[in-house]
């Protein structure tokens, strides 16, 4: 086989080297998740788009689904504001918001689209999405940009350090989470072809 799936993943996970804070709001209920797979999805500079890919499992998809709205927020690495950064990160993304209210700890303010802007992170872009792309087990959405800010600047924050800096008990309760995640992912993609 040609495909070796280490050097595969390797070598995607090494294109968004960044974890970004993906927030939105539906019916009157913030919410948000941690996301690797967040970018650009414009070559013209005065109509950015940004594009992120959410797995169906997570609350966020639906609400974004719905709400056609969402921000994302880049993390400062910068030692004074880095337990800010890794409360974001672990807060969003370490449950769900169908299991309670995960904003209430952030401080935020509401953006442009109503969404809350988490006022710790290092930067961000709100968007409106503009398409989506249902890949069977996750959404990929696209969304133009209509608002952006810098709160903090200086670096951002990379996974690498960031993972180096949690605590082993928050690492393991996300491994934990991940399962029934990663077996709706897979029942999701390859559904077709086990019936048949
Ligand atoms: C570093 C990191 C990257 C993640 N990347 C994604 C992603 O790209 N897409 C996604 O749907 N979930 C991703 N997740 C998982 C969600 O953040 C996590 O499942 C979250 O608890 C979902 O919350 P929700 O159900 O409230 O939406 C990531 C988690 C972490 C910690």
């Amino acid at each position: 086989m040609d495909l070796d799936l280490d050097v595969a993943n390797n070598v995607l996970s090494g294109l968004r080297p960044f974890p970004v804070a993906v927030t939105t709001v539906d019916g009157g209920f913030a919410n948000g998740l941690m996301s690797l797979s967040a970018g650009a999805a414009s070559i013209i500079p005065e109509a950015p788009r940004a594009t992120i890919s959410l797995t169906k499992y997570n609350k966020t998809h639906d609400m974004v689904a719905s709400s056609g709205i969402f921000v994302m927020h880049l993390l400062t690495a910068e030692e004074e504001h880095l337990d800010a950064s890794l409360h974001i990160l672990r807060t969003l993304g370490g449950s769900s918001g169908r299991d309670g209210d995960k904003m209430g700890t952030l401080r935020t303010r509401t953006g442009t689209t109503g969404a809350p802007v988490l006022l710790d992170a290092h930067s961000y872009v709100e968007a409106r999405v503009c398409a989506s792309l249902d890949i069977q087990e996750s959404t990929v959405f696209v969304g133009d940009v209509v608002a952006a800010g810098t709160l903090h600047g200086g670096e951002r924050l990379r996974v690498g350090p960031a993972w180096g800096r949690l605590p082993k008990e928050w690492i393991e309760q996300y491994e934990t989470n991940h399962v029934p995640q990663l077996e709706s992912a897979r029942s999701h993609r390859f559904a077709h072809t086990e019936a048949g």
